[in-house]
C-alpha cells in the first residue's frame, strides 16, 4: 500500500560546515517518488555555511550548532546529539562536515550514520586529499562513502568511485572531477542504508538484495569533466 510505503522513509539529517553540494545532491534524490528516505533536517556548526540557505530554499529544518559555543567536543556533540533525537532522525549523513567527532557520539550512531570522502580509502585519509593524491603521483584518484567509526575517514565502505588523475591535473580539476562522482555515489549509497540493503558483517558492508550482482558497488568515470 502506497501509504505503507511512504511511512517507511527514513528521516535523515544531514551534517555540513560549507558549500553543502553533496547535501544538494541527496535532497534532489531524495525527492523521487519510492526514494526510501527523506531529508528532514540539515545541521551546521557554521553559521555562515552556504549550505544553510539552500536547505531552507528547499524548505528543510536548519540548525546551526556552533562549536565555538561549547567547551569541549563532548558538549558539543552531546548537542549534536539531542537535536537529532528532537527531530526523530533515523540515519545522518555527514556531507563535508568538518569537526572530528567523539568517540561516544560515533557508537551510538554506529551503522547510522555515513560520511563521503573524496579518495579511495583507506587511501588520503584526512585534509588536503587531491593534493596529495597529485603528489603522489598515483594514477586513479576517487571517492568513498562509508559507515562512520571513530578513527577519522574509517569504516565501512558502502561504494567507491574511481576517476582518472590526469598529466595536467591540478587540484581544482582534480577535485572537480572528483566531485562528481561523489555526486554520483553519495545518492546511491543513501538508497542502500535507507532502503536495507546493504548489512556491516565483519566490518564489510556486504550488499543483500538479490539484484546486487548488476548494481555494483563500483563507479568507473571517465576523465571528461
Ligand atoms: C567533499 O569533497 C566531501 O567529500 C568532503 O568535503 C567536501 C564537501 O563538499 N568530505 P560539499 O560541501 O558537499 O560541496
Amino acid at each position: 500500500m502506497g501509504i505503507a510505503v511512504s511511512t517507511e522513509r527514513k528521516r535523515v539529517a544531514v551534517l555540513i560546515s560549507g558549500r553543502g553540494s553533496n547535501m544538494t545532491t541527496l535532497i534532489d534524490a531524495a525527492k523521487a517518488p519510492g526514494f526510501p528516505a527523506e531529508i528532514v533536517l540539515v545541521v551546521s556548526n557554521r553559521l555562515d555555511a552556504a549550505g544553510l540557505a539552500t536547505a531552507r530554499a528547499e524548505g528543510i529544518k536548519t540548525a546551526v550548532v556552533n562549536h565555538r559555543d561549547f567547551a569541549d567536543r563532548e558538549t558539543f556533540d552531546a548537542e549534536i546529539d539531542q537535536v537529532l533525537k528532537a527531530n526523530a532522525i533515523e540515519l545522518v549523513c555527514l556531507a563535508g562536515f568538518m569537526r572530528l567527532l567523539t568517540p561516544g557520539f560515533v557508537e551510538g550512531w554506529r551503522n547510522r550514520m555515513i560520511n563521503i570522502h573524496p579518495s579511495l580509502l583507506p587511501a588520503f585519509k584526512g585534509l588536503h586529499t587531491h593534493r596529495r593524491a597529485l603528489e603522489a603521483g598515483v594514477k586513479l584518484a576517487g571517492c568513498t562513502v562509508h559507515f562512520v567509526r571513530a578513527d577519522m575517514d574509517d569504516g565501512p565502505i558502502i561504494i567507491q568511485a574511481a576517476v582518472p588523475v590526469l598529466d595536467t591535473d591540478t587540484e581544482d580539476t582534480l577535485s572537480a572531477r572528483i566531485l562528481t562522482a561523489e555526486h554520483q555515489i553519495y545518492p546511491r549509497a543513501l538508497e542502500l542504508v535507507s532502503a536495507g540493503k546493504v548489512e556491516v558483517r565483519d566490518e564489510r558492508v556486504v550488499r543483500l538484495d538479490p539484484e546486487a550482482a548488476e548494481d555494483t558497488s563500483v563507479l568507473m568515470c571517465d576523465g571528461g569533466g
